[in-house]
């Protein structure tokens, strides 16, 4: 096993980035590790919560709003740093400690720059939580900004989840640039396909060869992800043998987060 294990989940809009968090989160679990599990949610539209049946207080937008609203009304306490204030809010009101796994949520900031200024904390929190985990699991936005922003900073493993669209590689593509141009330093890139169909697996492992990736594995389309999914039943309870379970446990052994 690999750990410090610290994955960066990206992909375009709508690949499957959500359900791999949550099935590689669910086989953490049913493979009982001693890991320290800390998941976040880094998009801004905070659906993991809901896909891993889990209540979240606060988001990180939510409490930077807050605080900017309350040093608004009153000029109190210019005799403490601030940063540290909101540390400690962020820590006390976003950081779901749960049975399995700790949670945080980076959720939205309002106005303009909010986001940046958002994006800017979740880095820095993260750089000093991420040392309490022995995994981490970061399930990201859509578009590219995260990587210009260096939210990935930490992480070692980066997985692009694809489907079989044309745009969804062009985005893979893409990472694979920011991250020489910004110069990120991930050790192991890994492409997931997901609902890819069985004759175009080839070119996936061609393509993700060319543009260098590994191929970390196949999850097929599972019928019982979208019943779950159209009522409402969290991923986590997905049975172990359903057919995007028993893909994403191969993918995890594939990666070494588990053995
Ligand atoms: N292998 C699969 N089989 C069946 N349904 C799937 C599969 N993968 C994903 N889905 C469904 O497709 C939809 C999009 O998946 P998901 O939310 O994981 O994508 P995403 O990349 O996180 O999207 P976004 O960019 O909006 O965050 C969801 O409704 C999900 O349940
Ligand atoms: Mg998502």
């Amino acid at each position: 096993m690999k750990r410090p294990f610290i994955t960066s989940i990206s992909g375009k809009g709508g690949s499957g980035k959500t359900m791999v968090t949550a099935l590689l989160t669910k086989i953490l679990i049913e493979h009982e590790t001693d890991d320290t599990i800390l998941v976040v949610d880094g998009d801004p539209a905070t659906n993991l919560p809901e896909v891993l049946g889990i209540e979240i207080r606060k988001t990180i937008g939510e409490v930077v709003e807050e605080f900017r609203k309350s040093f608004q009304d009153q000029s109190l306490a210019a005799s403490f740093r601030k940063d540290a204030l909101l540390e400690y809010l962020i820590m006390r009101d976003c950081l779901a400690e749960l049975k399995y796994f700790d949670f945080i949520a980076m959720g939205r900031g309002e106005g303009e720059g909010c986001y940046c200024f958002v994006n800017a904390l979740l880095v820095g929190i993260l750089s000093k939580l991420i040392h309490n985990y022995t995994v981490v699991l970061m399930d990201m936005e859509a578009g590219l900004e995260h990587l210009n922003r260096r939210t990935d900073r930490h992480v070692n493993t980066l997985i692009i989840v694809v489907d079989s669209s044309k745009m969804s590689f062009k985005t893979a593509e893409r990472i694979r640039e920011i991250i020489t141009e910004v110069g990120l330093n991930i050790s192991d890139m890994y492409v997931v396909g997901n609902k890819i169909p069985q004759t175009d697996i080839d070119k996936l492992y061609s393509w993700s060869r060319e543009v260098g990736y590994e191929v970390a594995g196949i999850v097929p389309y599972d019928p019982l992800i979208e019943e779950f999914n159209t009522k409402g039943i969290p991923l986590l309870k997905l049975p172990n043998n359903s057919i995007a379970v028993e893909a994403v446990r191969n993918i995890a052994k594939k990666i070494s987060l588990i053995d």
